[in-house]
């Protein structure tokens, strides 16, 4: 079967989205939103599989979709949602549990991160974490999925899960009219630009993110402007001047970090920067970069913080987004249903 390019990409409301979101993600989300068909969702579901306070998770999810808004997402033309108003995913990642295999999900390193030394006690939700993920993607058989570089190996194995759903049922497939035995595609990972992988500002061997005790190691889209100033002034760097090559920001992690987080801003590469501040001290290149990410996500925070006086209106996106995602997913597990031979109400 050829499928439609489809594009779905989501993100957990656990606190405030951070710069490594907005770089590594959200920017190819609002491009991509230009070409295709997009559905963006609130992965509410995959926020509990760490224990989240309830008041402070429905903010969340409120908080989360006024930045989408806020950053450039059009609830119009692309479907915004949040993951939990639409059945399907909860369902679809049930058939995918009997699908993935332990050993599949015995080696992803986010879960050994996440759930560290004491395993026996994560949740059963944080170790099929992926499986959900991977049902997310194939309940509307999304072919593109825009994330950062951190999210690749979760990718691999919902394209694993596609592929063996795909022989397991072949023949039930084929019957069902798939002559070419596809009922799901293969989603492919869209990982490009110049910071897939944001580092924290104070330990350039360190991903950003929002589970670093230290608030000066990241920059959160809800950070007002002296704010976002103080943290790049703060943020640890060597003492050299910046190269004028990209080969010279080899094993000076911190440098390569600022420069990538200039160029993603920028809409440019980090060769356009060095070429601009090669030779230069970071005294000089620090104030450049502050007043960028001011100019870029001042205007974000602002509009969030306006977005989010008005709640009810931002539900109001939420239900509609999930309607028209249920009209998309619902079909397609109606279909997985009947494929892998259980009896569903006629629709
Ligand atoms: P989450 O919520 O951790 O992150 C959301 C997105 O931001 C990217 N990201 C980063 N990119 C660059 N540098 C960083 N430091 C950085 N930190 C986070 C992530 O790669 C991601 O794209 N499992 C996913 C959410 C998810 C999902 C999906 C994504 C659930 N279902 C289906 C795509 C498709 C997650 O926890 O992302």
């Amino acid at each position: 079967m050829k499928f439609k390019e489809r594009v779905f990409s989501g993100m957990q409301p656990t606190g405030s989205l951070h710069l490594g979101n907005y770089l590594g993600a959200m920017l190819k989300w609002i491009d991509l939103q230009k070409t295709h068909e997009c559905i963006y969702c609130v992965v509410d579901l995959h926020a509990i599989t760490v224990w989240q306070d309830p008041g402070e998770l429905r903010n969340a999810i409120r908080q989360v979709t006024a930045a989408y808004i806020a950053a450039g997402l059009d609830p119009e033309k692309s479907i915004l949602f949040n993951q939990s108003q639409v059945s399907a995913h909860a369902e679809l990642a049930w058939v995918f549990n009997c699908v993935a295999r332990l050993g599949w999900l015995n080696r992803m390193t986010q879960f050994k991160e996440k759930a560290g030394k004491d395993r026996e006690n994560a949740s059963v939700g944080l170790y099929a974490y992926p499986n959900l993920m991977a049902a997310d993607i194939l309940a509307y058989r999304a072919t593109h999925v825009p994330v950062g570089d951190d999210q690749k190996q979760h990718l691999e194995l919902a394209r694993d899960i596609a592929q063996k759903f795909n022989n397991d049922f072949a023949d039930s497939i084929r019957a069902a009219g798939y002559e070419d035995g596809q009922f799901f595609p293969q989603p492919e990972p869209v990982i490009v630009g110049p910071a897939t992988r944001v580092m924290s500002l104070r330990d350039g061997s360190r991903k950003m993110s929002k589970s670093e005790p230290s608030d000066l190691s990241r920059i959160n889209l809800t950070d007002d402007d002296d704010t976002i100033a103080k943290k790049i002034r703060k943020a640890k760097t060597d003492t050299e001047a910046l190269p004028s090559e990209i080969e010279g920001l080899a094993g000076r992690a911190e440098a390569d970090n600022l420069v990538g987080i200039y160029a993603a801003l920028a809409g440019s590469q980090k060769a356009d920067v060095l070429s601009e501040f090669g030779g230069r001290q970071f005294s000089e290149f620090k104030p450049a970069l502050a007043d960028l990410c001011v100019s870029r996500l001042g205007p974000i925070a602002h509009e969030a913080r306006r977005l989010m006086a008005d709640p009810a209106e931002i539900d109001r996106v939420l239900v509609d987004g999930a309607n028209r995602a249920r009209g998309i997913a619902e079909p397609i597990l109606g279909e997985v249903k009947d494929v892998i031979g259980l009896i569903r109400a006629p629709s």
